[in-house]
Order: C-alpha cells, then structure tokens, then sequence
C-alpha cells in the first residue's frame, strides 16, 4: 500500500506525475516496476505495471501516459488517497561505477531512464542521454533530466524541438562517435528492436526495459512471455531489463 501526496500533476499532453509515500515498502532499484490497482473490485480486473521514475526516501513518483481506462481511472486518483500497489518488482538495470553510459528513451520509456541516470551519476558514470518524444508537447521534466545528465539531448520525429528525426538515429551517432561502457534503451518495441539493430557492429552491451502486455506482474500467467537466445522468459520477474542482443525481437513485433 501507498498513498498518493498530492493530486496527479499534469507533466505534459496525456502526462501526469504522481507522487506517492510508501513506507515500509524495499527500496527500488532504476529499472524495477510497480504494479497498480486502478479501481477496487474486478474492473478493471488486472493491476497496470509502471516504471519507477524517482525515488527517495520513502516518496516514489511515476509518470503516467493516459491511454485507456486504467490510466484514466489512475489519473483521477484524489490527493491522500490509498493506492493498492504491488512492488517493487522485477530485475531492474546493471549499475556500473565510473565509465560511461549512454541511455537512448522513448516517450513515456524514458521514465525509468531518469532514476538510473540519477543513481549511475552518483556511482561517478558520465551519462549521456538521448531524449526521444514524437513531438515536443510530449516532453516532460526536460529540466530534471537534462540535471541527471553530463549529456543532454532531445530529439523528436517532426523536428518541434531539439534534433529532428528518430532519437535511435541521434543515440547511434553517439554510440559510433564514442566509447560506451553500457547503453541502456526504453521506448516502445519498434524503437528499442531499431536501436539493437543499429547498434549490432558496437561491442557495448546494450540493457532494454521492456514495456510489453503484462498479465499477472508476478510470474504466474506467463502473459510477458519473450523469446530469448536461451529460451523463453517472463518479462515481469526475468525482467523487465533483460540483455537487448538475446532478445528475438522479430516474435516480439509480431504480438
Ligand atoms: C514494465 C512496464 C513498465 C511500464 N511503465 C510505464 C510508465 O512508467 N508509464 C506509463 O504510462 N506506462 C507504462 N507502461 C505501460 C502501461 O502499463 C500501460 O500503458 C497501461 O497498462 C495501460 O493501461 P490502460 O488500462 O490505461 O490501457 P488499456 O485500456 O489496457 O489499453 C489502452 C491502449 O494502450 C495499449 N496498451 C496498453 N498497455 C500497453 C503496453 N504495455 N504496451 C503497448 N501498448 C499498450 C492498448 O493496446 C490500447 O491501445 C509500462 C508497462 C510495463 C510492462
Ligand atoms: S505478467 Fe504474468 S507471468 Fe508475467
């Protein structure tokens, strides 16, 4: 259980942050997800998994992209009122100390990109971020994240602000102009599937966040099942991070 601090504030169009306490909950790691309740009862009947964007010190924040009807019930949650969540769950990102670090997001995807660019700065790593949104009216706390990076770009696909175009293509021609010790990619499917692939020559390991169907959020419906180089994996407890070169993201498109 936690409790929301404050009314969803709106962050950007169909973008809302909000800011819960939850006490007595473990400490998350960048990349781990919760899994929410959006109204009591059966409808809707299964629990909507989200991103972690901060967090600290018992106060977590989310960014919510209202798409349907278990984010817009969430989105109308009252200030004080106790959210039945679950988490945090999952296997979150590889933290490394020192080095450099590139992170390529894509709309609401660069949610959890945030917190590890906060925690891998900490840990002394260089970031560099690539800030993908379709349009600039989707950007939300630009100032938040262009503070947790030593590099700050944005891109958007129709030029509105930043570098116009597709942010893998931006996130590509850092990752050939530089040396990487890790890149990490969040974003929906055909984004991250197109990083992987211009990234094949590079020999950084590159982490995903998956933000594929999720059923149950606990490893009993196999409803996140993902094709792997070593054979199936459930995205809510083997991942939602998982190593983007053993993913077969030709099975994963087709869904
Ligand atoms: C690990 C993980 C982390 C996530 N983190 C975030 C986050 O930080 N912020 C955020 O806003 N969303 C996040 N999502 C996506 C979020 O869970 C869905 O948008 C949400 O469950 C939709 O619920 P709904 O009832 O509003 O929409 P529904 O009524 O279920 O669906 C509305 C529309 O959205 C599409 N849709 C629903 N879920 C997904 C999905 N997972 N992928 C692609 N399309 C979908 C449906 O096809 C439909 O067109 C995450 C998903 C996963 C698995
Ligand atoms: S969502 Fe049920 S097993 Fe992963």
């Amino acid at each position: 259980m936690a409790h929301l601090i404050e009314k969803p504030l709106s962050i950007a169009r169909d973008h809302l942050l909000l800011k819960l306490r939850c006490d007595g909950a473990p400490a998350p790691r960048p990349g781990q997800f919760v899994n929410i309740k959006a109204a009591p009862g059966t409808d809707p009947l299964v629990r909507r998994p989200f991103s972690i964007f901060d967090y600290s010190e018992g106060i977590m924040e989310i960014v919510i992209r209202v798409v349907g009807r278990g984010t817009r019930l969430i989105s109308e949650f009252c200030a004080g009122a106790q959210i039945d969540m679950l988490g945090p769950l999952g296997r979150g990102f590889t933290l490394i100390n020192g080095g450099r670090a590139l992170m390529v997001g894509g709309g609401v995807g660069n949610a959890p990109l945030f917190f590890l660019a906060k925690e891998l700065k900490r840990r002394g790593t260089s970031v560099s971020f690539v800030y993908g949104a379709r349009t600039a009216d989707l950007i939300y706390c630009k100032d938040r994240f262009a503070s947790a990076a030593d590099e700050f770009l944005i891109s958007t696909d129709d030029g509105s602000e930043g570098r116009g175009g597709y942010c893998t293509e931006t996130g590509c021609k850092l990752l050939t102009g530089g040396t990487f010790d890790r890149v990490y990619v969040c974003g929906p499917t055909p984004m991250m599937a197109g990083m992987v692939r211009l990234a094949a020559d590079n020999p950084a390991p590159i982490e995903v966040s998956l933000e594929n169907y999720f059923g149950c959020g606990v490893g009993l419906c196999s409803g996140c099942t993902v094709e792997t180089a070593t054979g199936q994996r459930r995205a809510c407890v083997d991942g939602p991070v998982m190593d983007a070169r053993a993913i077969n993201w030709d099975s994963l498109s087709e869904r």
